[in-house]
């Protein structure tokens, strides 16, 4: 077992032994490191200041990643190079073109969040070689708040940088490729990890799926980590301090993304930001799921698994991935089972794991032909916000009847659940309105919603109405989206 978190920092190796597990990057970055650029904001995901910049192997390519450091476990930068503000600049000053087009669009007032303002749209840069339209700008500054709201010169910024090109000495990153591939390769070991922290705890990352199952079945107290959007919350603002962790983003099976003729199976360690396209591709309904979950940073750290195994009743994926007749793989030890995802849910944030079993990958069976998806999330802020109701609709329409249905919701129950009542008004049943409104009627029967601070039960009952004749609208050609995407049904 290695003892030692081995990455880059900058331009530099580093071999981080003696970190308590619980460490955060941004604490290690800001503390150990006198890297003061990297700021803490909220310490919770939310507002971009501790935006760091990540570069890995996926499949071979190098990637770059902006994520945030805050909730970001030190252990969980292995085999990575991460950069931070203080990288961009040329070692005799220069300004990295990101930085000049900041200064010339006078986007920056309280200086508090540029960098890490600056770090996002050097990570847009690098994805990006021609300038992206303005809809991507601004969804990939998402994750980063502006609080005196400075927006206006921060995306005037952002194309600017492109008329600066850079030159190879000031970006190394796009001059330096293969460099990088091979440095990265020299760091990332098959060796599995383990750290003992002062403070009692221990994290493990196996490396092989069987290390991780074996070690699951043989302590389910353990908690296991996956992006740890979640995860890194307990650790940060809980101050949970869980005697052991286990890590599963080194398991390379854990990683894998497989598209065939018959659907879509997501591993346990694949991020919203790599599945995004898998997704579309899927069902072009879920590009709203994808656009509309978390910011950059979060998509690029959160699995979409994780996001399931959190049984969050206000989760985005669970309602689209019920209406797509989702299923999950789920192993203990060396025991294989699957279970369809509308099992998995029992009670608030439980779920039907056995003690010491965990999910393997998510399995989304291909829509048929003529079935439509529709993901829907109302939320109190478009970006970077939790869903107060959120519906996944599948729907077939076929000579003016529903040949198939599918209604799933979530922020109407403890879990995210189909609406069966509401699915039998609709099934084989004329599409029109008596049909819709003997569904919007039955979904009294389906839940009884709670009042929080997000909504009362009386709001969110009349949202899952809406959504359900908005879909009937939208099936019907009519422009009710703002961001519109695809022709009607039926
Ligand atoms: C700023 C911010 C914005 C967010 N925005 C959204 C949003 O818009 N929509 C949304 O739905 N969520 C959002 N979230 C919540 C969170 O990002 C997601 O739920 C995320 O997908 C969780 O995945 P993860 O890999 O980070 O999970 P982790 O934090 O690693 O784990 C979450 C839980 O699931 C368990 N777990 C993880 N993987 C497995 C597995 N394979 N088997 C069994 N158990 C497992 C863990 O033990 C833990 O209990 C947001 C979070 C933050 C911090
Ligand atoms: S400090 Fe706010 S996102 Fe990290
Ligand atoms: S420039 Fe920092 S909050 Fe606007």
């Amino acid at each position: 077992m290695r003892r030692v978190v081995r990455f880059w920092l900058g331009d530099e190796p580093r071999d981080v032994a003696g970190a308590a597990p619980t460490t955060t990057l941004l604490d290690w970055l800001r503390g150990v490191e006198g890297r003061t650029g990297t700021k803490e904001g909220c310490n919770e995901g939310d507002c971009g200041a501790c935006t760091v910049l990540l570069t890995r192997l996926r499949d071979g390519r190098v990637v770059h990643e902006p994520v945030c450091a805050c909730i970001r476990l030190l252990a969980t930068v292995d085999g990575c190079r991460v950069a931070t503000v203080e990288d961009l600049a040329a070692a005799d000053g220069t300004l990295h073109p990101v930085q000049r087009a900041m200064v010339e669009q006078h986007a920056s007032q309280c200086g508090f969040c540029t960098p890490g303002i600056v770090t996002s749209l050097w990570a847009l840069r690098l994805d990006h070689p021609e300038p992206p339209d303005e809809a991507e700008i601004e969804a990939r500054l998402a994750g980063n708040l502006c609080r005196c709201t400075g927006y206006g010169p921060i995306v005037r910024a952002a194309r600017a940088m492109y008329a600066l090109e850079p030159a190879p000495a000031v970006d190394p990153l796009l001059a330096a490729a293969e460099l990088w591939h091979t440095r990265l390769a020299e760091r990332d070991t098959a060796e599995p990890l383990l750290l003992d922290g002062p403070d009692g705890t221990r994290l493990v990352a196996p490396v092989r799926l069987e290390e991780l199952s074996d070690l699951l079945a043989a302590r389910p107290d353990a908690l296991l980590l996956a992006g740890g959007t979640d995860v890194g919350l307990r650790i940060t603002k809980d101050l949970d301090r869980p005697p052991l962790i286990v890590w599963l983003g080194r398991v390379a099976e854990l990683h894998r993304l497989e598209e065939t003729a018959e659907g879509l199976r997501i591993g346990a360690a694949v991020t919203w930001r790599e599945a995004a396209s898998a997704l579309r591709r899927l069902a072009p309904g879920l590009g709203e799921l994808v656009d509309r979950f978390a910011g950059e940073q979060i998509r690029a750290t959160a699995t979409v698994v994780g996001n399931l195994a959190n049984a969050s009743p206000v989760g985005d994926g669970a309602p689209a991935f019920l209406a797509l007749d989702a299923r999950l793989e789920l192993r203990r030890g060396d025991r294989r089972r699957e279970l369809p995802l509308a099992e998995f849910f029992r009670a608030y944030r439980r779920t039907a794991l056995e003690p010491g079993e965990f999910v393997e990958a998510v399995f989304l069976p291909r829509p048929s032909a003529g079935t439509r998806l529709l993901f829907e999330k109302v939320s109190k802020r478009r970006e970077q916000d939790i869903a107060t109701v959120s519906a996944g609709i599948a729907l077939a329409i076929e000579d003016g009847r529903v040949r198939h249905v599918r209604l799933a919701f979530g922020g109407m129950a403890a879990i995210p659940a189909r609406a069966r009542a509401a699915e039998a008004a609709l099934e084989g049943a004329a599409w029109d309105e008596a049909a819709l409104e003997r569904a919007v009627a039955a979904l009294d029967r389906d839940f009884e919603p709670i009042s929080d601070h997000r909504g009362s039960a009386a709001y969110r009952r009349t949202v899952a109405a809406n959504l359900l004749w908005r879909a009937w609208l939208e099936s019907r050609g009519v422009p009710v989206r703002l961001h519109a995407a695809e022709p009607a049904l039926g």
